[in-house]
């Protein structure tokens, strides 16, 4: 199988704040985002990584990763996936799509998920739930933790379905969903999430990642 990973680096971090996007805020040795390039190099089976970023970054990411390409990312996730897609190899067959904002990806989870691609149309990460979940709109209503997941990535996919579903007008946070509405027999393969992938999204969360960060 020839696997393209694209890392989506391309926005704005408008949840943290500050000027820097936070895939580009140094943690203690490296980039956010250098994190994940270095596991992802480090898999055997991955023939290219793509990295897509806003127009402010395409130069500087070009001389600082030589061996991956740079794509110009767009607006909205999807438009970045999506010039991600339309860069990979022609002989691409899966392709993994990676936040940049998740630092802490493991050749585990990674290795997993490639796995699971043998029997099933896509594979990702899911994670339990182990707080007590509430609704509130008008009312309060108390949720069954046990059957709510958080999905991370990667999310991985056959070149060919993912490039379909991308043209579904529909803007969503993730790429399953999208796969998932335009072929809802699809099939999924599990892998086991961690904590520790989590997704840099306020200042919390990159305080916890510096943190990790000065243990390792
Ligand atoms: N992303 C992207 N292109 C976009 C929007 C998001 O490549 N137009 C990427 C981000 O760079 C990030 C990942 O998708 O690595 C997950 O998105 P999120 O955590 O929402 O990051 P931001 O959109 O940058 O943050 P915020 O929503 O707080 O502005
Ligand atoms: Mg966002």
């Amino acid at each position: 199988m020839i696997n393209s990973v694209i890392i989506v680096a391309a926005g704005k971090g408008k949840r943290i704040g500050g000027n820097t996007p936070k895939q580009f805020i140094k943690l203690n040795k490296e980039t956010v985002l250098s994190y994940s390039i270095n596991t992802f190099k480090s898999i055997e089976g991955i023939s290219e990584i793509i990295i897509v970023t806003s127009k402010d970054w395409v130069s500087h990411l070009s001389s600082l990763y030589k061996d991956c390409k740079i794509v110009l990312g767009g607006n909205t996730r999807r438009e970045s996936v999506k010039n991600g897609v339309y860069a990979c190899n022609n002989n691409t067959e899966n392709i993994l799509i990676h936040d940049a904002a998740r630092p802490f990806i493991s050749k585990k989870i990674i290795t997993e998920c490639l796995t699971l691609l043998n029997n099933n149309d896509v594979s990702v990460p899911l994670l339990d739930t182990h707080d007590t979940l509430l609704e509130i709109n008008n009312k309060v209503t108390y949720l069954n933790r046990n059957s709510i997941k958080s999905i991370q990535t990667p999310q991985c996919f056959n070149k060919e379905k993912l490039k379909v579903a991308l043209e579904l007008d529909y803007d969503t946070t993730d790429e399953i969903s999208l796969v998932l509405k335009k072929f809802p027999s699809t099939k999924i393969g599990i892998a086991k999430g961690s904590k520790i992938n989590f997704k840099i999204t306020d200042k919390d969360d990159l305080f916890i990642a510096k943190s990790i960060s000065d243990t390792c």
